[in-house]
């Protein structure tokens, strides 16, 4: 290869996304998960990536961390292709996902947590050592939690920071975010607003996933829609109207009815899990 030739691939890579998916398609037995369904993030954006329940965020999730292959279509990061299923350490470095459901081993602590099955050398563990880095680690990221607790005694915003903090020491410099709002209250959803936006300008990118449209407006940049195991739009937020991005997960026209506050909203058409999504009640009309 030339030198002009690497100068080109260096510049493709720099300016490629920082993960595109193109042509994903997922079956489970008789389910199209996704069918032929594709995204791109851009480096260093918080891009949202909604649908209604079974739409196939999270089948799109496990395609992009690597816990499943696609049966066709393909994945890269930053330009690059995927690595290949097996290298765990590799798909470490490029990408983490934090689950509604805790992915860290409550019995452990938090350092253990951190340096599970990285513990430098092959001799006996240096716990000191282990709580030490641990602690430095948490500290560097602004996760005020003691690296010796138990990290089943950890409240869930405090198990996502440490998760975020393991991914960010792994490498991994794009985050993914499966409603992780689902179980905070208003509080601690600023708060990890306030520390994804920090983030951000330190040049992480995220991939957000929520059934609360409103938190898609407040935090991210662009949607990805999927419907039906299918893409739908990817568009900047601020260009989609709530009822643009209602529609274009319903598949319907949205209209809006008002708030009437003496009486309760009817469900959500876009969420059959959460209740009330602090939207203006609607009802749906078939296109
Ligand atoms: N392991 C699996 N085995 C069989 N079917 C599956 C499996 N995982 C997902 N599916 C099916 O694939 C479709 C897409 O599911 P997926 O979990 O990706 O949706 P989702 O958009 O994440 O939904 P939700 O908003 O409820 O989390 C659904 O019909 C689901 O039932
Ligand atoms: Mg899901």
């Amino acid at each position: 290869m030339t030198s002009s030739e690497q100068t080109v691939g260096a510049t493709a890579r720099a300016t490629a996304p920082a993960v595109a998916a193109r042509g994903v398609s997922k079956r489970y037995g008789a389910t199209v998960a996704l069918d032929s369904a594709g995204i791109s993030v851009r480096a260093g954006e918080t891009h949202a990536l909604v649908g209604r329940n079974g739409a196939g965020k999270s089948t799109l999730v496990s395609i992009l961390t690597g816990l499943q292959r696609p049966d066709s279509g393909d994945v890269r990061f930053d330009g690059a292709p995927a690595p290949a299923p097996a290298d765990r350490d590799a798909w470490r470095q490029r990408v983490a996902c934090v689950y509604q459901k805790s992915t860290i081993i409550p019995t452990l602590t938090v350092a253990e947590n951190l340096f599970l099955n990285r513990q430098a050398g092959r001799g006996p563990i240096d716990w000191r050592g282990l709580r030490r880095r641990a602690a430095d680690l948490l500290s560097g990221y602004g996760v005020a939690v003691d690296p010796a607790a138990l990290a089943g005694s950890l409240t869930v915003e405090q198990r996502q920071l440490v998760e975020i903090a393991r991914a960010l020491s792994f490498g991994a410099r794009f985050i993914i975010l499966d409603e992780p709002t689902a179980q905070l209250d208003a509080a601690a959803i600023e708060r990890l607003f306030g520390r994804m936006r920090e983030l951000q300008a330190a040049g992480v990118t995220f991939l957000f996933i929520s059934h609360h449209l409103q938190e898609v407006y407040e935090v991210c940049q662009t949607v990805t829609v999927l419907r039906d195991a299918r893409h739908v739009l990817t568009q900047p937020v601020e260009t989609l109207s709530r009822d643009d991005l209602v529609a274009a997960m319903t598949g319907e026209t949205v209209q809006t009815l008002g708030t009437g506050a003496d009486r309760p909203p009817p469900p959500h058409p876009w969420c059959s899990t959460c209740a009330g999504c602090g939207w203006p009640a609607t009802t749906t009309a078939s296109t």
